[in-house]
């Protein structure tokens, strides 16, 4: 006789029960109900397989078929109660699924392991979270797309180093976004691409006796198909990292984009004035007007990269095939998954309701000597000067500029002459901004119209 405190799924090995702390330590119900939805789904078409390839009758898989769905409405209405003794979720659902249907529940785990079905359940949801990035990744491209095309002419200093470099165009600046976050959908879709084989059927690690198909099992869950060895499919949780790495370069840039806003939008710049919507005030200072969901997302990035560092280190070393190890997958997972959600749609409100203040933008551009390159081509191209000494000539009108405490454009053409002679007053046609931007029209380059190419193809490839 067993100690009717044994575990109900394997009781019959073992003669007491668990030590409260063991318990504590090895249940994993308390999170892994977020994969209520996926392991029903999992356990449906497991069923409807086993009763196709006559390993249980069709009346079981019927029964097995009902009592699923019921036990699916109890989590959704929220009248499930989810029990730790139970350890996850594989478990507490097929529990109820038994006490529902009785024997017949007891037929669902044929052919079948907790190691393959917790593999196919996570395998379902981090697919699902790919397609929710990909899916607010366009909306957020497309926010993009409609402030570069609202202000494809609008100046502003573009800057290495964070100083003014040269005069950029402000659609080129939201067109690079663009750029970055096409290559995270990209790799959002290659990650599910790679990731799309099912591992229901590879059981325990070994395979199994019984005549299942696993082309059936993996059509029926959306995967393209089953995976092709039985112990990578318990041991892989790579689909996983790659999520993680995917969403952390995501995050990078999300990062990057957010620091850029918090400069933005300072009193020292006044480029761009965020949205009541993604602003804060301060509860001393009654002037403050905060770009907390900006400086957020900035950080979130952290915990989208400590996910992927973490998965890393529990992966590292395990022999395979599954080790319980692998049970603590999912919360940072469930984490980055989250964080990535809410910082890409917060990112998509702010983009898309920021407002770009054009005379600011064209001020700034102009400061800080940002047309000394296009000076400096002029003398290349007019007095056919080699590259080096032009930069020579212009790096002495530059310090020439500074000494009087003016801008290139304010030179006289005598203060240009007294440091070149040949210098001509059509130079001055070059150190405008507008100028300068609209004859960088080499492709990728930051002239509108080059700008308005490249929103141009981008629209078409979103179509
Ligand atoms: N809760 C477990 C996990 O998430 C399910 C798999 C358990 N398998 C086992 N052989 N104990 O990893």
């Amino acid at each position: 006789m067993t100690d009717e405190t044994s575990n109900k799924m394997w009781g019959g090995r073992f003669a007491a029960g668990p030590d409260a702390i063991m318990e504590a330590i090895n249940a994993s119900i308390g999170y892994d109900k977020r994969l209520a939805a996926q392991d029903i789904a999992g356990s449906r078409a497991h069923a409807a397989m086993l009763a196709a390839t006559g390993i249980v009758s069709d009346r079981d898989a019927e029964a097995i078929r009902e009592g699923l769905l019921t036990v699916l409405s109890e989590i959704e209405a929220g009248d499930f109660e989810f029990s730790p003794a139970l350890e996850d979720i594989h478990m507490n659902v097929e529990a109820r699924l038994k006490a529902l249907i009785g024997d017949a529940g007891g037929r669902l785990h044929t052919a079948r392991s907790r190691n393959d079905q917790v593999a196919t359940d996570f395998r379902l949801w981090v697919r699902d979270q790919l397609d929710s990035a990909d899916a607010a990744l366009v909306a957020l491209i497309e926010a993009f797309l409609g402030q570069a095309e609202a202000g494809a002419d609008y100046v502003m200093p573009g800057f290495t180093h964070l100083q003014v470099a040269q005069p950029v165009t402000w659609g080129h600046h939201m067109m690079a976004y663009v750029e970055m976050l096409g290559r995270d959908l990209g790799r959002v879709r290659d990650a599910r691409a790679r990731m799309n084989e099912c591992p229901l059927g590879a059981a325990a690690l070994a395979g199994t006796s019984f005549p299942i198909d696993r082309e059936m099992t993996a059509r029926a869950l959306g995967f393209d198909r089953p995976c092709a060895n039985s112990l990578d499919a318990v041991s892989d949780r790579d689909f996983a990292l790659e999520f993680l790495n995917v969403a952390s370069i995501c995050a990078m840039h999300l990062s990057r984009l957010a620091e850029e806003l918090v400069i933005w939008s300072s009193a020292q710049f006044r480029f761009v004035a965020l949205s009541d919507r993604f602003s804060t005030g301060s509860s001393i200072m009654p002037q403050k007007r905060n770009p907390d969901a900006a400086e957020l997302i900035r950080a979130k990035l952290g915990r989208v990269m400590g996910a992927g560092v973490g998965l890393m280190t529990v992966m590292k070393g395990l022999p395979l095939a599954y080790s319980k190890d692998m049970q603590e997958d999912k919360e940072q997972v469930f984490d980055a998954a989250d964080t990535l959600m809410l910082a890409l749609a917060a990112m998509e409100g702010m983009v898309r309701d920021m407002t770009p203040d054009p005379a600011a933008l064209a001020a700034a551009a102009g400061t800080g000597f940002s047309t000394a390159t296009d000076l400096a081509d002029w003398l290349v191209r007019v007095l056919d000067m080699p590259f080096r000494d032009a930069h020579h000539v212009t790096g002495s009108l530059v310090a020439l500029a500074e000494k009087k405490g003016c801008d290139l454009p304010d030179l006289g053409l005598e203060d240009m002459q007294s440091v070149h002679p040949e210098i001509r007053a059509e130079v001055f046609d070059v150190l405008g901004v507008h100028n300068s931007v609209a004859s960088r029209t080499s492709y990728g380059g930051t002239a509108p119209e080059q700008v308005r190419a490249q929103i141009a193809r981008w629209k078409e490839k979103l179509q």
